[in-house]
């Protein structure tokens, strides 16, 4: 039998993680020849998914370099990922999401003639600048891709309104929640916290909040410390330069708060599950987190997965200063609103996701 090679492409941490459980599938079907492409537009957070999974690198581009801009990043890119698609003259390659190595990988596939399976298709805000640059990334890759993998039916419909080819796209679910069942199973024991308190686990690293949106972030993780003696802040700081100065110069040494390096997926996991709240602007922590039945409070102010924030799980509460205090305490004082958000939802997939995608591609290859 001929086997198909199928490149696929990871360059972040989510990419990794969300990507973990398609390698895995693909690796098991004998008509693919699964090709595992590393941009490694982030080096040390990749690495550390990558391990977790068991997932070697068979090309790694070693991209990333420190506080990275988005015209030389994209740049580079272009230019190394066309060699690999030279060399290599993959049957289809697969990309993941809405970043700088999927739009490069997308556009590098199209000009060398290679369809391209995109993974988490369809999501939206509908306005170019939010978040920035990721939006017009995944509306230049849908426009770009051969077969949309939507993770939601309202993320089909977004594509349909933009005049995608119905038959082109595929309800998937998230493989985000393949990751996360698989991982779930195997992290108790690994909180990187001991104390009593109720945890609220932070991430942050969008970069249209730099500046005085993040500002306003960090100025209300101290005063939720400091009015509340029974709560901890735990607060991975995201390693872009931009996020990680200011976080140490506004928030090190509080008591009540905890900034450490970004934890391994393992640990994070089990943070995510020992955390009495979330407040976050991670798109994938976003998905993950109803499922484990925790509250979270998103810090944007529009957000492309509207599903749980229509059942109630999740709550968009932007990153006015007053606007994060008022509603973090909220939670931490109301049971009753705690119990509504704290039900435990799953509206992004049911860890079946990756079977679809390859079920997909063996039938278009009809192996
Ligand atoms: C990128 C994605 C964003 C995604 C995020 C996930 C783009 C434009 N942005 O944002 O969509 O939500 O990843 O985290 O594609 N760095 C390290 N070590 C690492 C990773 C990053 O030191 O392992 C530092 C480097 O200084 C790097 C900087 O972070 O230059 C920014 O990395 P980059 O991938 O350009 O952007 P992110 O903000 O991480
Ligand atoms: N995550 C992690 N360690 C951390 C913070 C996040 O492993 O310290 C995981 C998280 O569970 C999710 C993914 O990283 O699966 C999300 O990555 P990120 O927030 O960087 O990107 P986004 O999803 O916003 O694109």
């Amino acid at each position: 039998m001929k086997k198909r090679k199928i490149i696929v492409t990871v360059g972040t941490r989510p990419e990794a993680v969300k990507m973990a459980p398609l390698v895995k599938q693909l690796q098991r079907e004998e008509w693919a020849d699964c090709r595992v492409l590393a941009t490694a537009q982030h080096r040390g957070m990749l690495d550390q998914v990558l391990r977790l999974f068991e997932i070697k690198a068979d090309i790694d581009l070693d991209i990333m370099q420190p506080n990275q801009s988005l015209p030389m990043l994209t740049s580079r890119l272009m230019v190394r990922l066309d060699e690999v698609l030279a060399a290599e003259q993959p049957d289809v390659l697969l990309a993941q999401g809405d970043t700088t190595t999927v739009l490069t990988a997308a556009l590098a596939s199209f000009y060398r003639r290679v369809p391209v399976g995109h993974v988490e298709a369809g999501l939206r805000t509908g306005d170019l600048s939010n978040p920035f640059p990721e939006e017009m990334n995944r509306v230049v890759a849908s426009r770009l891709a051969r077969w949309h993998f939507a993770p939601t039916e309202t993320a089909k419909r977004n594509l349909l309104a933009e005049g995608i080819d119905a038959a082109s796209v595929f309800v998937t679910g998230n493989t985000v929640i393949d990751a996360l069942l698989d991982v779930a199973e195997r992290c108790d024991g690994a909180v990187p916290f001991n104390g009593d308190s109720r945890l609220i686990l932070v991430t942050s690293h969008r970069r249209e909040n730099f500046g005085e949106a993040f500002q306003n972030i960090l100025r209300a993780l101290k005063t939720i410390a400091d009015n509340n003696q029974d709560v901890h802040v735990l607060y991975p700081v995201h390693p872009n330069p931009n996020v990680r100065e200011a976080a140490y110069a506004h928030l090190d040494k509080h008591p009540r708060i905890t900034l450490c390096e970004p934890l391994d997926y393992l640990p994070f996991v089990a943070a995510m599950k020992r955390a009495y709240l979330i407040l976050t602007d991670s798109g994938g922590v976003q998905e993950e987190a109803p499922a484990l039945g925790k509250p979270v409070l998103v810090l944007r102010h529009e957000t492309e997965r509207p599903e749980a924030v229509a059942q109630e799980v999740v709550k968009l509460v932007g990153t006015d200063y007053a606007d994060i205090v008022s509603n973090t305490q909220r939670l931490l004082d109301d049971p009753a609103e705690y119990r509504r958000m704290a039900r435990g939802v799953s509206p992004y997939g049911d860890g079946h996701a990756s079977g679809r995608i390859v079920g997909v591609l063996r039938d278009h290859f009809q192996v």
